[in-house]
């Protein structure tokens, strides 16, 4: 068997007195899309950050691609997209394409193509001269999706992607995603759209700091006798 792309064992991690992470496992495998989801506070960009080494852990391990975390050299393969966009305002959406194409090792003959790959399926084709001052928040997001596509990395990261994102574009987006996974990609991916927590091949979900649930879709919500990811959540929570 090959090894996961992200194997985190019992990982915690403490802000001061506060628990975020309490005890966290989890995988991702090539091939595979995990879903990550909680409601807001409950530390889904902490267990990222933390995987990633931009956060220190209190305890428990990270392997990312086979390396423990932090590790500089691994985040060329990484496709990370943050929940905050970093993108250069003053720069057009193609300037900001290629410079993290470059950081990220794509190679010079590659460039316009990859670039035209990944701003069509986000759908920016038209828009790619435009400074990104000039972006609405949608667009802002759409481009910091198609930079962590960019160089067709093994692992994709990405921090509520779909954030202000219309529903066309958000199926189109989860077609891509699809199709990236069934090329042997491992994607990490946090959501708020609980329909979106149905197309996922595992789900997990935190609470608490802790994994509360975690497996198939289709197995949580015949664990929680339920029809949807939503009722599991809101079960969990102790709402429903
Ligand atoms: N750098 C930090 N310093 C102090 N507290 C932090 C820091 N980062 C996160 N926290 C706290 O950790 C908790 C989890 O935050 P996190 O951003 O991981 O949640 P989240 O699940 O991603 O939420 P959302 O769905 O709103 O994005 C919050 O209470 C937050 O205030
Ligand atoms: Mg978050």
């Amino acid at each position: 068997m090959t090894e996961p792309l992200i194997a985190l064992k019992h990982l915690q991690k403490r802000f001061g007195k506060q628990t975020v992470l309490a005890d966290v496992s989890l995988t991702v495998a090539g091939g595979e899309i995990l879903g990550l989801i909680g409601p807001s506070g409950a530390g889904k960009s902490t267990v990222i950050k933390t995987a990633l080494g931009m956060e220190v852990a209190d305890g428990g391990s990270a392997a990312v691609l086979n390396t423990q975390m932090p590790n500089r050299q691994l985040l060329g393969r990484i496709g990370y997209m943050a929940q905050d966009d970093a993108l250069y305002e003053a720069l057009s959406a193609e300037e900001n394409l290629r410079f993290f194409g470059r950081m990220k090792g794509v190679a010079k003959a590659d460039m316009a193509t990859e670039i035209a790959h990944v701003a069509a399926v986000v759908d920016l084709t038209p828009d790619l001269k435009k400074a990104v001052s000039g972006y609405s928040g949608g667009m802002k997001r759409r481009l910091s999706l198609a930079i962590a596509l960019l160089g067709d990395p093994e692992l994709l990261i990405l921090d509520e992607p779909t954030v202000g994102i219309d529903p066309a574009l958000r199926r189109k987006i989860w077609g891509e995603l699809h199709k990236l996974r069934d090329a042997g990609r491992g994607i990490l991916i946090t959501t708020h759209v609980m329909d979106e927590a149905e197309l996922v091949d595992d789900v997990a979900l935190l609470l608490g700091g802790k994994v509360m649930a975690y497996g198939a879709p289709s197995m949580l919500e015949a664990q929680y006798d339920v029809q949807t990811i939503e009722q599991v959540f809101l079960k969990a929570e102790g709402v429903a």
